[in-house]
Parts: structure tokens; C-alpha cells; sequence
């Protein structure tokens, strides 16, 4: 399978120092990602990788592992003299301690190319941004070319995202720091920039007027695995809705940007998180449903309950969450945005629902009211776009009507192979083009947001809802007894 080219190749060489460089996402998302790019001609310069570890690993097998992991992320057959070319460019780094000492064999070697950009890949806990760029900093590693990528989570609340901030932003710049949000290199979801803003179509009626509400559902049928400590720290709403389920929305709802330069679709989205409507106390128990996944059954096999899975007797966080958003401005004003994630739940779908209002004058009342027009976009497991649309049934007999999908699949339209989002998102970071990564003040605007609803959800301490696993969870409860669940169940 040939792969979609992402445009303009990188000609300006680089060094790739990736911290948390044994860690899983080194291995199934970084390293892969960087290794397609070599393969697909678009690293045409040279570059290096350099993963810093804390503990020693043996060099062998760390290069096994890494050739192990890109072959399992290929959906193409992988020649081996271009795996070995790749694997040449890795130098390993067992840095215990962020000390000026152990920073100098790192120095060293960036030193030998000096005037390669160097990227600082920071997959790590974020306790550890400050002290890394700190010490990158003493030790004459940064300069203007010089680049940093953070992973989520960007700290656990506003004052702990603005500290992180504060001792990052003496080393970097904020055009330098890359704040990555994985969903915004997701292709679907960078078909929803193309589907609003090259359709004239959909333009004049992105409104209340014609749109009554959007679903927006990230749903896994995984449990938390094996990261049962971080998890229980964060719940669904820190791990899944202040990053992608709130960008996806910003998507949905934003104005048209001017161009597609970074600010100005950041301005856009930042628009949107400030405009959303607070929660508190009176609205947060109508307004949010949590819940705890208990044990299920799936196909025999009985599931595990999340106290059972993180090894805790009790614990009060939340594996779904499902809020009615509200967006309190000229455009969205009385269209409730209904956002859901969870874990253990019955299949995994993530998808953008618009529906559309009824006609305004019913012509076929014997149907009943006529359902209004559903835009389905459908982000993972498959790709697709449908447009619900009522269809006049063949034969005589009267107007009888159903919903028809007029369907653009994915899969089925294009036969390349679907870079992964970490190959889109480091292939700008190398760039410099900064459109898909979080600004700082959107992140503090998101987590305004996402307060509220902590707060309140103390205030009234509010409780779980318990579901079983491998059921629709407990969406249900937010629109009257509605199922709020993929279509497609
Ligand atoms: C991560 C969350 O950011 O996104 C995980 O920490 C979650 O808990 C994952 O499973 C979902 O990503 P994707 O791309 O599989 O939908």
C-alpha cells in the first residue's frame, strides 16, 4: 500500500533527543512515527535520535525492541536494510539524575552537529519538565533552533499547569514549545477542518438555527491497563475531556480562522473554551453524569471491576463522564454540546454527531414528526462520513420515508495507508508549524472549564454511577432517558 505523502519533505537536519525514551509511547508511537517518515523520503537530511533513559538498558535488546515495535506498527512489509539504516542513527542515553554532569555526554554529542535543530521530546511525567529544561538550559543546550514537545498531562490543575509553564518558559520560548494533543493529528479530524471550511454546503447552516445539538463521543472498550496509578489520579475528565474531547469541540464550534496560520486557529479555539458556560453547584447534577465501570460480562468472559483492575478497595474516580456543555455565544447559543468518554464500555467508537433541526412545516404528517438531518462523523475505529437524510421509500403507496446514509468511506475512497497522528504532529514540530499544538492560554482556559466541574462536583459530592462493563454507560441519565450512545448501536 503507498502511503498518503504529507506534504513538503524536511531538508534541515536534526537531532531527536527523546526523554522517556524506553518508555511505551517511545516505542509504539515516537520511533515508529519518525521510522515512516525515514522510509516514506520525507527526512530527506540527516538526523540523529538520541533516547534518554533513567535506568541502564542493554543495548541489544533495546534495538531489538525498537525494531520489534515498528514492524508491529506497519501495515507494510519492512526491508530490513532500511530498519538497520534507521536503527544507526539511535545513540542511548542513561541519564539518572538531570544533572549539569550527566548532561555533559548529551552536550557532547549534539555538540558534534551544531548546527542541527534539536528537538527535546519530553514523553516523561511532566514533574519532570522543569528540572529537564532547567538543566538543558545550564548546560548551553538550547538556543534559538531548539524546539521542546510535551506530553500530556500538562500538570493536574490550573496552578500546576501554570508552574509547569513558568519554569519551561525560562528555557523555551512559547514559539518553541509544542504542546501535543494527539487527536488534532488524527486524519478524520483533520478532515473536519476540510469538511467546514471547503464545503459551502455546510456553511450557512454551522448554527443554532439549524443545528439543535452535537454528540461528541469518545468511547473504549479497553479498561484503565496497566496505568492504574496515573489513572486514578486524573479520572476520564482530566485524562480524555480537558484535552481531546474539548479540542474536538473547538473544532466543531469555531469561527472560521482567517488562514491557517497557527494563531490564527488558535485564537479561534480559544474563543470557544472561554465562551463555555461554567458549571456550578445548581447545574452540575443535571448537567454531568460520572461513573465507575463495576464487573461485566463480554462474550462469557466475565470483566473485571476498575476497583478490581487498579487493586484498590475504594476509590471515588470516574471512568465516564458525560456533560451538556454550553457555548454562550451569537452562534451556539441554545445548541447543547453533549460530550461522553469512558472506559470499559461496549465498543470502541469515537464519533462527532451534528444533528440537524426538523424541516420547519411538516408535508408528511402521517409519519409523524420528521427525525431532522444527522452529519456523522466518525473518528475511530473506521473512518467515515455519513449524512443521514430522509429517503422516499420505492412503490406506491404514499410518501413513506426512512433515514438513508449517503456514506464516504474512508477506507474505501482512498487505498493509501493513513499516517498515524504522531507522524503528522512530529513532521510539524520539525517544521516549526505550531497550528495543530496547544497554546498556553488555551490550556488555562480549558482547565477553567474543567474546575468548575471538579469543584462542583465537590461541592454536592457527587457520586458514580456504577456500570458494568462492557455496557453503553450511563449517558442516558443526561437527556431524559436517551440513549446517548453511537449511532451505530
Ligand atoms: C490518551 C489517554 O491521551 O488517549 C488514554 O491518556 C486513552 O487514557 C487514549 O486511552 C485514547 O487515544 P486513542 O487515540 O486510542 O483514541
Amino acid at each position: 500500500m503507498s502511503q498518503i505523502s504529507i506534504k513538503s519533505s524536511i531538508n534541515k537536519p536534526f537531532n531527536a533527543i527523546v526523554y522517556g525514551g524506553d518508555g511505551d509511547l517511545a516505542f509504539r508511537k515516537i520511533y515508529p512515527a519518525l521510522f515512516h517518515r525515514f522510509v516514506d523520503d520525507q527526512l530527506q537530511c540527516d538526523f540523529r535520535i538520541f533516547p534518554v533513559t533513567r535506568t541502564d538498558r542493554k543495548h541489544a535488546t533495546f534495538f531489538e525492541d525498537i525494531k520489534r515495535f515498528i514492524r508491529l506498527s506497519s501495515s507494510y512489509e519492512v526491508n530490513a536494510s532500511k530498519l538497520d539504516q534507521f536503527i544507526e542513527k539511535f545513540q542511548l542515553f542513561i541519564i539518572p539524575e538531570h544533572t549539569d554532569e550527566n548532561y555533559e555526554a548529551i552536550k557532547k554529542a549534539v555538540d558534534e552537529f551544531p548546527t542541527y535543530q534539536s528537538v527535546y521530546y519530553l514523553s516523561t511525567p511532566s514533574s519532570a519538565f522543569g528540572p529537564i529544561c532547567e538543566c538543558l538550559k545550564r548546560s548551553g543546550l538550547v538556543n534559538s533552533k531548539s524546539k521542546v514537545v510535551l506530553e500530556k498531562p500538562l500538570g493536574n490543575s490550573l496552578v500546576s499547569s501554570k508552574e509547569i509553564h513558568q519554569k519551561i518558559s525560562k528555557s523555551f520560548s512559547e514559539n518553541q514549545i509544542y504542546r501535543i494533543d494527539h487527536y488534532l493529528g488524527k486524519e478524520t479530524v483533520q478532515n473536519l477542518m476540510v469538511l467546514r471550511f471547503a464545503n459551502h454546503l455546510f456553511e450557512y447552516s454551522w448554527n443554532s438555527d439549524h443545528i439543535e445539538s452535537v454528540f461528541i463521543t469518545v468511547a473504549e472498550s479497553l479498561g484503565v491497563e496497566k496505568r492504574g496509578d496515573y489513572y486514578d489520579k486524573s479520572g476520564a475528565l482530566l485524562d480524555m475531556v480537558q484535552n481531546h474531547l474539548l479540542q474536538l469541540l473547538c473544532l466543531v464550534a469555531m469561527e472560521p480562522p482567517a488562514s491557517l496560520e497557527a494563531d490564527a486557529v488558535r485564537n479561534e479555539k480559544l474563543k470557544v473554551i472561554k465562551a463555555l458556560r461554567l458549571l456550578d453547584k445548581t447545574s452540575v447534577k443535571a448537567e454531568t453524569v460520572r461513573g465507575q465501570y463495576s464487573r461485566g460480562m463480554v462474550n462469557g468472559e466475565q470483566l473485571n471491576s476498575y476497583l478490581e483492575d487498579i487493586e484498590k478497595y475504594s476509590s471515588n474516580t470516574e471512568t465516564y463522564v458525560a456533560i451538556k456543555a454550553h457555548i454562550d455565544n451569537w452562534r451556539w447559543k441554545n445548541t447543547p454540546f453533549y460530550m461522553q468518554t469512558g472506559k470499559r464500555l461496549a465498543s470502541r467508537c469515537s464519533e462527532i454527531v451534528i444533528n440537524f433541526r426538523s424541516v420547519r412545516h411538516n408535508l408528511f404528517p402521517q409519519q409523524g414528526e420528521i427525525p431532522g438531518n444527522k452529519l456523522i462523523i466518525r473518528l475511530q475505529p473506521e473512518e467515515r462520513i455519513e449524512l443521514v437524510q430522509m429517503t422516499k421509500l420505492p412503490g406506491p403507496g404514499g410518501y413513506r420515508y426512512k433515514p438513508i446514509s449517503l456514506k464516504l468511506d474512508y477506507v474505501d475512497s482512498f487505498s493509501e495507508r493513513f499516517p498515524d497522528a504522531y507522524e503528522r504532529l512530529i513532521m510539524d514540530v520539525l517544521r516549526g508549524n505550531q497550528t495543530l499544538f496547544m497554546r498556553q492560554d488555551e490550556l488555562e482556559a480549558a482547565w477553567i472549564w474543567i474546575e468548575s466541574i471538579v469543584k462542583a462536583w465537590n461541592e454536592v459530592e457527587m457520586k458514580n454511577v456504577l456500570y458494568e462493563a462492557g455496557a453503553s454507560g450511563p449517558g442516558n441519565l443526561l437527556i431524559n432517558g436517551e440513549p446517548l450512545w453511537c449511532t451505530d448501536k
